[in-house]
C-alpha cells in the first residue's frame, strides 16, 4: 500500500493560495494516492472543490456534538459535507492550547467516524515526558481509542511535541523504537495493525529516509507543506 503523505496547513495560507497549490500538485505528482491536505475549516469547501479527484481534503479538527448551541464549533458532519474525507484529531496543538484531553479526543474520533470521515489520530510526548514516552503514548492510545470497534478508517500519527516546528527531527533510531512500541500497543490492546505516520520537522531533505522505515506508514507535515513544491518533493520521496 502507498504510504500516506499528509499536509497540515495549521492556521496558515489563504484562499488565494488554493488554486495554484492544487494545480502544482496535479501537474507535478505522478502518484497522488493517499495524498491528503488538511486545511482550516473556512477553506474546506473551496479546497475540496479545487482538489476534487486530485488529492484528498482533510480538516484539522471537528467538534464531537452532532449539532446545537456550540458557538464557533464545527461538527464532523459539516466537515464531511464541505467535501473533506479526512480529519486530524488530537493534534498536540489542540491538546496544548485548547485543553483537549484524551476523553475529548476519544469523543471526537467517535463523532468523526460516525460522520464517515477517516481519522488521523495524533499522539506524542512532550520533551519533559521523553524518558516516559511509553506511559504517555500508551495512555493516549488506550484512552483515545476507547470504545472504538471498527478501526478501518483510523490512521495514527506519532508527532513528538519536541520535534514539531522546532527543526529537531527525531532520530531514525527514535522513530524505529517508538513506532515499534505504538504498533505493539495497538496489537496488544486492540488487536489491530494501523498505519502509523511520523510528524515533526519532516522536510524534503529527510522524508525519504523516514518513509523507508518499515513501521512508518507515511508522514504528517506542517511547515514544509505550506508551499506546494516542497510538499510535492516530500510526496515524491516515498
Ligand atoms: P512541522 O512539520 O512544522 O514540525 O509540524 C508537524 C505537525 O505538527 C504536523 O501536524
Amino acid at each position: 500500500m502507498d504510504k500516506y503523505i499528509a499536509a497540515n496547513w495549521k492556521m496558515n495560507n489563504d484562499f488565494s493560495d488554493i488554486p495554484s497549490y492544487v494545480e502544482y500538485l496535479d501537474k507535478n505528482l505522478e502518484n497522488k494516492n493517499n495524498v491528503v491536505v488538511c486545511v482550516p475549516h473556512v477553506m474546506l469547501k473551496t479546497f475540496a472543490d479545487a482538489a476534487n479527484g486530485i488529492v484528498e481534503t482533510g480538516a484539522e479538527n471537528c467538534y464531537f456534538a452532532e449539532k446545537g448551541a456550540y458557538t464557533g464549533e464545527t461538527s464532523a458532519k459539516m466537515v464531511k459535507s464541505a467535501g473533506a474525507s479526512y480529519v486530524i484529531i488530537g493534534h498536540s496543538e489542540r491538546r496544548q492550547y485548547f485543553g483537549e484531553t484524551n476523553e475529548i479526543v476519544s469523543k471526537k474520533i467517535a463523532a468523526a467516524l460516525s460522520a464517515g470521515l477517516k481519522v488521523i489520530f495524533c499522539i506524542g510526548e512532550k520533551l519533559e515526558q521523553k524518558e516516559n514516552f511509553k506511559e504517555v503514548l500508551n495512555e493516549q492510545i488506550v484512552d483515545g481509542l476507547a470504545g472504538i470497534t471498527d478501526f478501518s478508517d483510523i490512521i495514527v500519527a506519532y508527532e513528538p511535541v519536541w520535534a514539531i516546528g522546532t527543526g529537531v527531527v527525531a532520530t531514525i533510531d527514535d522513530i524505529k523504537t517508538v513506532h515499534a512500541y505504538i504498533k505493539s500497543v495497538l496489537k496488544e490492546k486492540f488487536g489491530v495493525d494501523l498505519p502509523i505516520l511520523y510528524g515533526g520537522s519532516v522536510k524534503p531533505e529527510n522524508s525519504a529516509e523516514i518513509m523507508a522505515l518499515e513501521d512508518v506508514g507515511g508522514v504528517l507535515v506542517g511547515g514544509a507543506c505550506l508551499k506546494a513544491d516542497s510538499f510535492a518533493q516530500i510526496a515524491k520521496s516515498r
